[in-house]
């Protein structure tokens, strides 16, 4: 009988031969035959056709459920019908003039009534640049240099804001006193030298950590859920904590909310209750095109301003571009509190039906998350911070891109690493569709699951 793995492997393959055709295709072009590592994944990632509602319709015709929502940034699902008709009339008009236009005052002002950080903001091209434009900002408010960051926190495809991305076991130092960690070869010492990693949801220590360097803290940069490590909430106390030992020691606070813009209509800087320094935004506020804003008080924000002897340089050809501010305006007129409140019931129910799965099937899995967001984990350890993330993920081996795997072939698509959102554009019953989706796959994998990682069982 084959491993678990060829199993779930061939019956992928058998499945989608069409994807399998096309990628041979992108690996002469591509390589490994994607243009972007998060959308990759083994043995090869489907090829899409088009997509609509909550619906992806792959190269070999399958209707999937997309729970993916590319990356957290559709709330309304695929080709809402506000969005497409505001594009396409911006479209007709022209799709960028390197000059103000009102559609970015109107987008502008949007944020800037919903969001308690923000009284001022630019846009940008991506989250990236945002997070990036914020940490500017700090380092020429303060005149201080380093920045700390937490293990595990993700904020972008620049080297800074890759560091200690993935803390893995003997590389990171103590969990009090961590070290920096590259993601990659790519990371020079100097850039590994201006970042204080910080174990995330730990208060003591980033306490201690911020009084230790706040003679060369710019800023504390942080996701109130960490995403790419799973979806793990901060506690309201961890955030509470940061922002008073910041407030105490002369550095900026800043929340990346590039994913977490979508708990509430003020971010979960509103839902927490705690306001931060400088906000950095992306993903939904573009409804869907490529986007990113950062923000924070009048006097803050001063630095980019044009007419300042020495203004932070900030440009960039496609910020602010109409075609980002119809899409973005379209999708932020319908997201209010009743459109979020329904979507993160939507999230409730499939949390709370994945870990209903879980149980009935004797595997140690659970459904975390906050909100719209869920992230399945292949253990009942608690999980708060990226060190215990990352453990958890090392022992259950392949299981979890198994379980990717086994689920698409249900029709139901998530991130590789199991993150699912929802969105407007989803009913209970597609909610539904997913839970029944995991209960087959758990029912199928469970005989190999126990034959090579019997420490699942439980
Ligand atoms: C929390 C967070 N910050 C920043 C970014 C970077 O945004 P972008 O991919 O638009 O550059 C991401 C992207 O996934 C993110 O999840």
């Amino acid at each position: 009988m084959a491993d678990l793995r060829t199993q779930v492997h061939d019956a992928y393959r058998a499945w989608s031969p069409e994807s399998a055709h096309l990628i041979e295709a992108a690996r002469d072009v591509f390589p490994g035959g994607d243009t972007r590592m998060s959308a990759h994944f083994g043995p090869y990632p489907l090829f899409i056709e088009r997509a609509e509602g909550c619906h992806l319709y792959d190269a070999d015709g399958h209707e999937i459920r997309d729970f993916m929502n590319n990356f957290t940034s559709l709330i309304h699902g695929h080709a809402n019908p506000d969005v497409v008709e505001a594009v396409c009339d911006q479209m007709r008009q022209g799709s960028a003039y390197a000059a103000p236009t009102r559609s970015q005052v109107a987008l502008g002002s949007l944020l800037q009534e919903r969001i308690p950080s923000i009284e001022q903001l630019r846009f940008t091209s991506s989250g990236s640049e945002a997070t990036l434009m914020t940490l500017r900002c700090a380092r020429a408010v303060t005149g201080k240099h380093r920045i700390m960051k937490m293990e595990g926190g993700y904020h972008g495809s620049y080297e800074l804001a890759e560091v200690s991305l993935v803390p893995l076991p003997g590389l990171s130092g103590l969990p009090d006193a961590p070290t920096p960690v590259p993601i990659d070869a790519s990371i020079p010492p100097s850039i590994l030298g201006d970042v204080v990693p910080c174990p995330f949801n730990d208060p003591e220590t980033a306490q201690a950590l911020i009084a230790r360097h706040s003679h060369e803290l710019a800023a504390v940069i942080v996701e109130p859920v960490l995403g790419s490590m799973g979806m793990i909430p901060a506690t309201r106390e961890f955030l509470q904590a940061l922002r008073d030992a910041t407030s105490a020691h002369g550095v900026l606070l800043v929340f990346d909310e590039v994913i977490t813009l979508r708990i509430a209509l003020g971010g979960a800087q509103q839902h927490h209750g705690v306001v931060p320094d400088l906000t950095a935004l992306g993903k939904i506020i573009g409804g869907g095109l490529p986007i990113g804003a950062f923000g924070g008080s009048e006097e803050l924000m001063r630095v980019f301003h044009p007419d300042e002897p020495n203004p932070v340089m900030h440009a960039s050809t496609f910020s602010g571009n109409p075609l980002s501010m119809a899409a973005g305006a379209a999708a932020m007129g319908q997201w209010n509190t009743a459109t979020i409140e329904r979507t993160n019931d939507l999230g409730d129910r499939l949390r709370s039906g994945f870990n209903d799965a879980f149980a009935r099937h004797g595997i140690r899995g659970q459904a975390i998350g906050l909100g719209s967001l869920v992230n399945l984990h292949l253990t009942d350890a608690p999980l708060t911070d990226a060190r215990g993330t990352l453990d958890g993920f090392i022992r259950s081996g392949p299981i979890n891109s198994l379980l990717h795997l086994a689920m698409l072939q249900r029709g139901v698509a998530s991130a590789s690493r199991l993150m699912y959102c929802t969105s407007t554009a989803m009913t209970d019953g597609d909610v539904d569709f997913a839970i029944d989706a995991l209960d087959d796959a758990l029912a199928t994998l469970r005989p190999g699951i126990e034959a090579e990682y019997p420490a699942l069982i439980g």
